[in-house]
Parts: structure tokens; sequence; C-alpha cells
């Protein structure tokens, strides 16, 4: 009876959602008359890259050393050992922090033993450190340990509103005691009741998989767990990113694969092993959340957990999470797309014994240069290649290099073509002098646009110069919008053959941080081929 009416409630709140959705895509329909857009993000603006921090759960579990002491313990320590420096920001806490009942109002009590003063108070101490802070629930009727608590299941406003009352910036949505409810159904009730509040709270998805959420909770939630629980054995580890590995295509900005968190510095593996954790989640481009207690671990942890150029694989702007190149006999080689152009790529010998482990750089799609640099990610040492890619890896190990084109490095202010969004047309490398892996070739059509996200330091004016080809002797006009604002026209005009490479400036105001610019062919031929877009 009382699955029946809970479920019937759902119904209902779903019939809502999905019209707010269907109303959305129809008001981008009117818009364009034209190119297909890129699929949604949850609209909340957030983890635009994937989330770092802390929780609780791998080190503690529900022992009683996870309190109040902890998480203050935790926060300390980001700051005091520059974790906070290299990109660390959530702290958060799991199961286990409330009473086994809500109060006379329904509302989530704090347990008084593990937290005194009650969480607001740690999400005070956590804020004023310049951290953010997140909690734990779970999309059923409890929570997931015997000793937990009442869930979020047909409470959902009320809890969210309790959480941002007290601060909370993320929000972990387990999936224990659902009832049978529609995965669905749940997770975008609590993601409705989230924005209600007003506040921005990231919003990550729990439910291990089971409902192939990379399949729908793109519009739903920031990250979705993707596999039952890790643990940390190095096996265990093992087969939740290789389940994860196959999953790239649904990654992107906002909306991120979760192979769970690190079980980094908990003492089961050993320092090659947790290496190659981290390496498999910086190149999925997974949250890095520690699992462990940094006031116990060892040294080594800290010299992994921030291993600055790891970090920016995972961080990586374009946010794409590698695809798998080969698996032959345990040796895997996986390659990230990295936003200036390089490629990140993951040698990992799962097996118990060195393995020669080697490929090219046109197989990990980085083709086509007469050589690369190569800088091992955690030896830091570098060295040029024409294009083989080798390493003997021992037992257990990553190798991660990132792989650049040779010669110069290409400014920090160029944006390549080929990273942007693309609503028609291709990636194409036939005419030479491009820089990075290729240029963009629209298709011949109005409407057919690129758009870059580029970020500038201060708001004003700003010129855009865009290298482009345009063989043929009409101009190729294009609109050129800066944040969806009024476009101005410009005439990209010939160029005589398409290998001739020339660049065109525009002037521009933008605003502090981050920029969407997009340019849209205007005419029948669509627009020239677009190389890069610079930003002085
Ligand atoms: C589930 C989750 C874990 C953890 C526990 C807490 O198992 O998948 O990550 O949150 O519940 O009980």
């Amino acid at each position: 009876m009382r699955r029946t009416r809970l479920a019937a409630a759902f119904t209902a709140a779903l019939l809502t959602a999905t019209a707010a959705v269907a109303g959305a895509a129809a008001g981008l329909i009117t818009e364009a008359a034209s190119p297909p857009q890129p699929a949604f993000a949850l609209p909340n603006g957030l983890a635009l890259t994937p989330p770092m921090g802390f929780n609780n759960w791998n080190t503690t579990q529900c022992r009683a050393d996870f309190n109040e002491a902890m998480v203050k313990g935790i926060a300390d320590i980001f700051v005091a050992r520059g974790l906070k420096d290299v990109g660390y920001q959530y702290v958060n806490i799991d199961d286990c922090w409330a009473l086994p009942q809500r109060n006379g109002q329904g509302n989530l009590v704090p347990d008084p033993v593990r937290f005194p003063n009650g969480i607001k108070a740690v999400a005070d101490y956590v804020h004023s450190k310049g951290l953010k802070f997140g909690i734990y629930t779970s999309a059923g009727t409890k929570t997931c340990n015997v000793a937990g608590f009442p869930g979020g299941l047909g409470h959902e406003q009320q809890d969210a509103n309790l959480f941002a009352s007290w601060g909370v910036d993320y929000l972990k949505y387990d999936n224990c005691n659902n009832q049978g409810v529609d995965a669905r159904m749940r997770y975008t009730k609590m993601r409705d009741a989230l924005a209600a509040t007003g506040r921005p709270i990231v919003y990550s998805i729990c439910e291990w998989g089971q409902n192939q959420p990379w399949t729908w909770a793109q519009d739903v939630g920031n990250l979705w767990r993707t596999t039952g629980d890790i643990n940390d054995t190095y096996a265990k580890m093992v087969s939740i990113a290789k389940r994860n590995m196959s999953l790239a295509q649904y990654a992107k900005p906002g909306a991120w694969n979760d192979p769970d968190m690190l079980e980094v510095g908990n003492g089961r593996m050993t320092a090659t092993e947790y290496r190659t954790h981290f390496s498999l989640w910086a190149v999925m481009a997974a949250p890095l959340l520690i699992g462990s207690d940094l006031r116990r671990v060892n040294e080594d942890t800290f010299t992994i957990l921030r291993n600055t150029d790891v970090i920016a694989v995972d961080q990586d702007r374009l946010g794409k999470q590698a695809t798998i190149i080969s698996q032959a006999g345990g040796r895997h080689i996986l390659s990230k797309q990295l936003a200036n152009g390089d490629r990140a790529v993951a040698l990992f010998n799962e097996n118990g014994s060195a393995q020669t482990i080697s490929t090219t750089a046109a197989a990990i799609g980085i083709g086509g240069s007469a050589s690369y640099d190569l800088k091992d990610l955690w030896t830091k040492t570098t060295r040029t290649t024409t294009g083989a890619i080798s390493a003997s890896v021992p037992a257990h190990a990553t190798v991660l290099y990132r792989v650049s084109r040779g010669g110069t490095t290409p400014p920090p202010n160029r944006y390549e073509a080929e990273s942007a969004t693309i609503s028609q047309g291709t990636v194409d490398s036939n005419h030479a002098g491009f820089s990075g892996t290729g240029f963009v070739n629209y298709a011949n059509a109005v409407g057919s646009y690129v758009e870059f996200s580029v970020n500038a330091a201060t708001a004003g004016p700003a010129t855009l110069s865009f290298r482009y080809a345009n063989g043929t002797t009409t101009n190729r006009p294009m609109d050129i919008a800066v944040n969806g604002g009024a476009p101005v026209a410009v005439n990209f005009p010939s160029t005589t053959t398409w290998p001739n490479w020339q660049s065109t400036t525009v002037s521009v105001t933008l605003q502090a941080g981050a920029n969407t610019i997009r340019a849209t062919a205007t005419g029948a031929a669509g627009g020239p081929n677009v190389d890069y877009l610079e930003l002085s």
C-alpha cells in the first residue's frame, strides 16, 4: 500500500519534470531552426571539471572516529599541506552522521556524539577555510549502513531545504532501501528539490550503475557512480576501473562517470598500485575524492595526491574521458584528449610481471607531426620521439605520459577548433599547416557553427584572432557571437588555396572567466576551414 502511494506520487513528479525538460528542448528548437544542439548537462553550472575533495567513508565507515574533529582536521590539512592549492575543495561526510529517527518536525538530526555542535557549525568551519562542504543521504527510506538514518525518499524538499540552510555545497545521494521506486524518478525528484533551494549544490548520484545512469543522468546529476563499492585492494580497484573505462562517451563538463572514491593512503595497496589508481582515475576524468584519513597517512600519499601534472590531466577543461586504444593481455592503453591539443596516454600493466607496452602517436590520436615530446608525469623525465611510445612497465604499474607535438608549445590563449563544440561539419587534416590535431571543415550550410569556450582573466575589450583558410574566391561570412549576444558579421575572404592559413581579427567585449564564442556560417557555402581561435 505504502509502496503504491509512493510510486504514484513519483510518477506525477516525473511527469512534471519531463514536461519541464520537453519545454526547454522546444525552446532550443525554436531558437535555431538549425543545427543540432549538444546534449544537455545539468544546468546548475557546477562541476565543469571533475569534483576534487575528501569523503570519510573509505577510511572510517561508521566507526566512532568519524566525527567533528576529523572533518575539521581534514579541512586544516587541506590548507596546511597544500591540497587546497592544487585543487581539492570539497570536504564531504558520508553515512552515519545523523540519528536513526527524524525529530518532531520531520527533520534529520545530527548525531550529537559525533557532531555535538551540529552540522552547520562544521560547514561554517569548512567554509572559513575557503573550502566547500558536502553531505550524504539515500534515495530510500533509510541509508545503507545498519547504523544509518532515515533517507530522503518522500522527504526530498524538506531534506534539501535543511541541507541548504546548513550551507551544504555537495550532496551524495545513495540507493539503499529504495522500495523499488524507479531510479530516474527518485533522482530527478531530488535534483528538482535541490534546484528549488536556490543554493548551488553539486549533485552526486550513487545508484551503483544499476540502471545505466550514463544513459539518462546527464541532466539529472553532475556525476553518477558506475559500479558497486570500491575497497582497498588492487583487485577491486582494477575491476572497477575496467568497467568504468568503457563509458568514455558519456562524460563531459558537468556530467561525469564516477568509479567511486579514492583509496590512496589507506594502506592495503602498494605505492605503485596507488599511483596506478590515481593515474587511471585521472585519465578517466573521474572525481578525485580522497578517501584516507590525512591525519594519519604517510608522505607517499601526499606525493601521489599532490601530483599537479596528473591532476591537470583529470581537471583538463575539455572534459573528455580517455578512450581505450587497446587492452590485449592485460596491457591497457588509454588516451585522453586534452584542451591544448596534447594527449595523456596511460600504459597500465595489470599483470603480476613486467611487460613492455607500446603504441604510437598516430594510434593514440595525435599523428601527423615529425616529432613529439613525451613527459612522464610520475618521474618528470621528458624525451622526444618520432612517434613510437613504449615503456617497460613494472607489475601493476602505470606509465603516464603527456604527449605534445614537437617544437613549440602552443600559446595558452589558443583554442583549437577541433576541441570546440561543432554543430555540423567534420574535423579534417588533409590540408597541411594546421596546428593541433586538425581543423574544422564546416558543413556547407547556413547555420553550421563552431562554439569555443574561452577564459578571460579580466572583463573588458579583447581581440579574437581566427586562423582560417578559404580556398575559394568568394567570402565565407560568419556571425561571431559572444555569450549568446548580438553577432558581428565577419567576411573571411579567400586565402586562394586551402593550405594557405591566414588570420582575421574581431574586437569584442568579454566577461571575466568563462565565455562562449560562436562562429556561425551565414552563407550557403558554410564557414571557412577554421584552425584555431586565439585570444589577446
Ligand atoms: C553505499 C555507498 C557507499 C557508502 C555507503 C554508506 O554502499 O555506495 O559509497 O556511501 O553506502 O553506507
